[in-house]
């Protein structure tokens, strides 16, 4: 990349974090504690989640526009107060995150899994990730992981064993809200994990 491409880029970069900001500002405006799902789709679980927790602000982030058009057509329908979905990266979200704006459970269902070696990188469970996520998150909040792909499965459930600020769960947890989303519909079998942030 030449030094006008990297220019290029991080303009691009900032540009697209203060549309986030800015985008995000209103929706958590009188919300200091939020339930955030990452990798939404098009909202089928969160639109339910919001509906049994109405005194909850549900807001669902996912990286393709068309997802987040149509979470918000459903949103719309359903008519719920409590329910949002932005057009965001994980990255932009946290970054644009209000200070006082906290997580007080976060769901990341199904994520790509990156099935090749040479993608790995790309996979969301990392440690930098949950150091985000962490810094957000209030006391004790639970982090909840699901995938139908044996290998990322474990990977996860080892970036998260050893990382500082999340404690696992028993794998007897039990899953809070029961909700099929389209990639869980489609998947012969998934496997779960319940993480906490650390006071
Ligand atoms: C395999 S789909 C699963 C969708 C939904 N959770 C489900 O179970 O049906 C993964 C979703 O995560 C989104 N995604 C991937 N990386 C993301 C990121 N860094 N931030 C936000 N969304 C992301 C993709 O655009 C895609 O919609």
């Amino acid at each position: 990349m030449t030094q006008a491409e990297a220019t290029d880029y991080r303009h691009l970069h900032e540009q697209r974090r203060s549309e986030v900001r800015a985008a995000l500002r209103p929706l958590v405006a009188g919300h200091e504690r939020i339930v955030l799902e990452i990798g939404c789709g098009h909202g089928h679980f969160l639109e339910a989640y919001a509906a049994a927790h109405p005194d909850v602000f549900c807001l669902g982030i996912d990286l393709m526009s068309d997802r987040i058009r149509r979470g918000t057509r459903k949103k719309e329908r359903s008519r719920l107060a409590n329910l949002a979905f932005l057009h965001a990266s994980a990255s932009d979200l946290l970054a644009a995150l209000p200070e006082h704006v906290k997580l007080g459970a976060i769901f990341v269902l199904f994520p790509d899994p990156w099935p090749k070696r040479r993608h790995w990188k790309n996979r969301l469970i990392q440690p930098e990730f949950l150091d985000a996520l962490a810094d957000h998150a209030v006391a004790g909040a639970p982090f909840h992981f699901r995938t139908d792909h044996v290998p990322y499965f474990e990977e996860a459930r080892a970036v998260v064993a050893a990382h500082s600020k999340w404690k696992l769960a028993p794998s007897t947890a039990v899953w809070p809200f029961e909700f099929t989303t389209v990639f869980q519909a489609r998947a012969p079998s998934y496997q779960s994990l319940i993480a906490h942030r650390i006071a």
